[in-house]
């Protein structure tokens, strides 16, 4: 017994070290907090350029973890049983969405920096949604989701910057894919109006409440607690970029009946006068 309370008395007085050890880290903590806190803006692209630094070697990180998975193959070019395909499988879908959150994450650091890169060349915004499209009809159709897209024939020339015009409509698509249940339509169009070219992405899907239809692309913004898989960051950043471009986003809902998702793109002038002289 005597044995049993000396280590009781033993366990308190750890407890009691660790408290004030805690107590002692808080302190700390605070004072450092103060610190940060006056620092100038000097600090703040010191920690933008770290914060590239690691996103760049995480990224280089996950680009091993893909290229290893591929390494995990049985002797002699047997098939693999399915627990292993499948478990792959999950390993590039995670290591895919870390990813999407790492490079959301130095979007948003570059958007509050000003410095959000966009470079805008004349392409083809036809063969853009073309390679949107194709790249979510596998997610669609695991989803028993139809997604279609009326891709007009001939170029739509454009200036855009390709990867992030690509980046705004795979927000869409990720979006309407996951707030759509199965057995829903997806369906891209894009309409040629004054000076501009509209897209828009429409699903069938949960809709958004009209109160929302502007909050939703403010960051970190989510309508449901439980509208996890992101962190409210890419209609917001898609925003950004579609701004950057001079266009317009915006969101259209009719509850139960699904959300429509446009946004614009300004065709230049110069670029109007010779296709209307055609
Ligand atoms: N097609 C859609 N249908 C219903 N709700 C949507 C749709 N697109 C976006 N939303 C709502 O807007 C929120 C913000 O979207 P987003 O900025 O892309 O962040 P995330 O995808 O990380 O949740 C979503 O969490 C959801 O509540
Ligand atoms: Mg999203």
């Amino acid at each position: 017994v005597s044995a049993d309370r000396a280590l009781r008395g033993d366990l308190e007085d750890r407890a009691d070290a660790l408290e004030a050890l805690l107590v002692h880290e808080r302190e700390a903590t605070d004072a450092y907090l103060l610190t940060e806190r006056v620092r100038s803006d000097d600090d703040v692209s010191n920690r933008d350029d770290f914060l590239g630094m690691v996103a760049h070697d995480v990224r280089n990180l996950l680009n091993l973890v893909m290229l290893g998975l591929e390494t995990i193959q049985p002797p002699q070019r047997k098939k693999p049983p399915a627990y292993v395909s499948a478990g792959k499988v999950r390993i590039q879908r995670y290591v895919a969405r870390m990813n999407r959150l790492i490079g959301d994450l130095v979007d948003v650091t570059s958007i509050d920096a000003g410095k959000l890169a966009v470079e805008p060349v004349e392409a083809d915004a036809a063969a853009l949604m073309a390679e949107a499209t194709t790249t979510f009809q596998p997610a669609a159709r695991e989803k028993g989701i139809s997604l279609s897209a009326e891709i007009p024939e001939g170029a739509m020339l454009a200036v855009f910057d390709h990867d992030r015009m690509l980046q705004v409509f795979a927000n869409l698509l990720a979006n309407a894919i996951r707030f759509t249940p199965s057995g829903g339509l997806i369906a891209v169009r894009v309409e040629r109006i004054r000076g501009a070219l509209r897209f828009c992405v429409s699903d069938s899907g949960a809709g958004i409440p009209a109160a929302k239809l502007e909050a939703i692309f403010e960051r970190f913004w989510q309508v449901g607690k439980d509208d996890r898989g992101g962190m409210g960051l890419g209609l917001y950043i898609s925003k950004c970029i579609v701004e950057a471009h001079r266009g317009r986003i915006w969101a259209e809902s009719k509850p139960g009946k699904g959300s429509e998702l446009y946004f614009t793109l300004p065709i230049p002038s110069s670029r109007r006068r010779r296709s209307r002289g055609k």
